[in-house]
C-alpha cells in the first residue's frame, strides 16, 4: 500500500517511504529540514547528516524548489508542525529535478499567478481552497442522496436560451444552424421532476458575461435540485437546510484547510437555521434606511446586495421580485401578480447571491404568454410546454453557483481562485 502524508496518524513510530515534491527548504549546520508536498498535505523532513549516507545529504543539499523525491524516515508526532507530524530521514531517492520555478515564496501579482495558474494549483492556498471545493460538492452530493434525489444530467449543448438571450454562448451545429452552450440545466430537470419527483442537475454552466466583476465567470458550475409539488416556502426550506448542511460539513471535515486560508471560522458557525426570510419590497425598504436610492422595480446591484446581507449573521432569503426582472419560466405570486416566486440567497460577508430559485409557472396558458413577451421562440418551448400539458403539478427548485459558494466559506476575494481553471471575459488559458 502507498503512504500518503494524509495516513500519517496510522505509522507514527514506524518507518516509511513517501513521495512528492520540495515545497520548500531551509538548512541549519548538519540538517537539512525539507517540506514534502504530496498533494494529501504537507510534511517537514528532517535530514541529520549522520542519519543518511553521504550521497543523501547532498541530494538534500542540491534539491531545487518543486523537484519529485522519494523520502524514508520514521514518523514523529509533534504537534507544533504543520498537519501534526515530522519526518526523521533515514534515505532519499531523487524522482526529477526540478528546473529553477517561477513561482517562488516572495509576492507574486495575480496577473502573473493566473497565467501560471497549472502551477499555481500546487501552492498551499489554492491546495486548501481545492479541498474545500471538493468538501462542498461530496456535501452537495451526500446531502440529495441522503433525500431521496435523483440525479439526472441535462445537456450542454442546447437549442435555446433559458436565462435571457444576452449572455448566450453561440456554436455552429452541423445542418442545425446554430446551437448554444447550456446557461442553466433547470428546464430539462422540470421534465425529469416529472418522471422522478425530486432531481438534481449538476455540471458545467456557460454565460457570455460581460461583466468584469470578481464574482462572474464565463464557465462555472451549478448544481440544480428540483422538486414536484415543492412550492416556494418548501424550496426555501430545502434551500436553508442544503446549505447549511454544506458549511457545517466543510467545518467539520476541513479544519486545517480554513486555517490556512485564516477564514474567521466564527462566522461560519453562525450559518444555522432558520435562515432570515424578506420579500423584495422590505429589502428595498432596508436599502432606502441605509441612505440608498433605490426604485421599486430595479434589480440589485452588488453593493445593494451587501448592505442588505450585512444586516444578518446567516444567508439571507429575499423573495417576491418583481416579475419584470425575472426569467419567462417564474410563476407570478397569485396575491399579487407584480411580484414572481422567486427567490435568491444572498450570503453574507458581502459575498452576494450565491442561490436563484423559484416556484415555476405550471398554468399553460400563462406560460405560454411568458414566452412571448420574451420574444421566446415558441417551437423550441414546445416540449417544455407538454411538461404542463401532462399532468402539470406545482414545482420549484433553484440553482446554487459553486465557485460563488465556494468564494464565500473560504473568505477569498475572487472567484478566480475557485475554479482549477478560470474562464473569463477576457482569459481562457491555460
Ligand atoms: O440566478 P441564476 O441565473 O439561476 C438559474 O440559472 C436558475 N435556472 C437556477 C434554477 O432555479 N434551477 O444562477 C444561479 C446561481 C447564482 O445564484 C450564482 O451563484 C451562480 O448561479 N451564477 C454564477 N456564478 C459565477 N459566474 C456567473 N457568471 C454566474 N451566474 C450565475
Ligand atoms: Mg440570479
Amino acid at each position: 500500500m502507498k503512504i500518503r502524508i494524509s495516513d500519517l496518524s496510522k505509522h507514527v513510530g514506524q518507518s516509511v517511504t513517501l513521495k512528492g515534491w520540495l515545497f520548500n527548504k531551509r538548512k541549519s549546520g548538519k540538517v537539512q529540514f525539507l517540506m514534502l508536498r504530496d498533494g494529501s498535505g504537507l510534511l517537514q523532513c528532517i535530514v541529520f547528516k549522520n542519519n543518511v549516507k553521504e550521497e543523501d545529504f547532498d541530494l538534500a543539499k542540491s534539491l531545487t524548489q518543486e523537484s519529485s523525491f522519494e523520502i524514508t524516515g520514521t514518523v514523529k508526532e509533534e504537534p507544533r508542525a504543520f498537519g501534526g507530524y515530522e519526518l526523521d530521514a533515514t534515505a532519499l531517492k531523487l524522482i526529477s529535478k526540478a528546473e529553477e520555478y517561477p513561482i517562488t515564496p516572495k509576492e507574486h501579482g495575480t496577473e502573473f499567478l493566473i497565467d501560471k495558474r497549472h502551477l499555481w494549483l500546487r501552492s498551499k492556498k489554492q491546495w486548501a481552497i481545492m479541498r474545500i471545493r471538493h468538501r462542498i460538492i461530496k456535501a452537495i452530493r451526500d446531502f440529495f442522496d441522503e433525500h431521496d434525489f435523483t440525479l439526472m444530467d441535462s445537456p450542454i449543448i442546447t437549442p435555446n436560451a433559458c436565462e435571457g438571450t444576452s449572455t448566450l454562448f453561440e456554436t455552429p451545429y452541423f445542418d442545425l444552424g446554430s446551437a448554444y452552450l447550456t446557461q442553466s440545466g433547470q428546464l430539462y430537470a422540470e421534465a425529469a421532476a416529472m418522471a422522478h419527483g425530486k432531481v438534481y442537475t449538476f455540471g458545467p454552466t456557460f454565460r457570455a458575461e460581460k461583466s468584469k466583476t470578481r464574482r462572474h465567470l464565463t464557465e462555472f458550475w451549478m448544481v440544480e435540485p428540483e422538486m414536484a409539488f415543492f412550492d416556494l416556502n418548501d424550496d426555501m426550506d430545502l434551500a436553508e437546510e442544503f446549505l447549511e448542511y454544506i458549511v457545517q460539513s466543510v467545518l467539520k471535515d476541513r479544519k486545517l484547510e480554513l486555517e490556512v486560508l485564516e477564514r474567521d471560522i466564527s462566522k461560519l458557525e453562525k450559518v444555522k437555521r432558520p435562515f432570515p426570510r424578506i420579500s423584495y419590497t422590505e429589502a428595498v425598504e432596508v436599502l432606502k434606511q441605509n441612505g440608498v436610492d433605490f426604485n421599486w422595480g430595479d434589480d440589485f446591484g452588488a453593493t445593494d446586495e451587501t448592505i442588505i446581507s450585512s444586516q444578518y449573521d446567516a444567508p439571507v432569503m429575499v423573495h417576491r421580485y418583481p416579475s419584470e426582472i425575472k426569467a419567462f419560466y417564474m410563476k407570478r405570486d397569485p396575491e399579487n401578480p407584480k411580484v414572481a416566486l422567486a427567490v435568491d440567497v444572498l450570503a453574507p460577508e458581502g459575498y452576494g447571491e450565491i442561490i436563484g430559485g423559484s416556484q415555476r409557472e405550471d398554468d399553460i396558458e400563462l406560460l405560454l404568454t411568458r414566452i412571448k413577451e420574451h420574444n421566446l421562440p415558441q417551437e423550441f418551448f414546445e416540449w417544455y410546454l407538454d411538461l404542463r400539458r401532462y399532468g402539470s403539478v406545482p414545482h420549484s427548485g433553484f440553482g446554487l453557483g459553486i465557485e460563488r459558494t465556494v468564494a464565500w466559506i473560504c473568505g477569498i476575494e475572487h472567484i478566480r481562485e475557485t475554479i482549477p481553471f478560470p474562464r473569463m471575459i477576457y482569459r481562457n488559458t491555460p
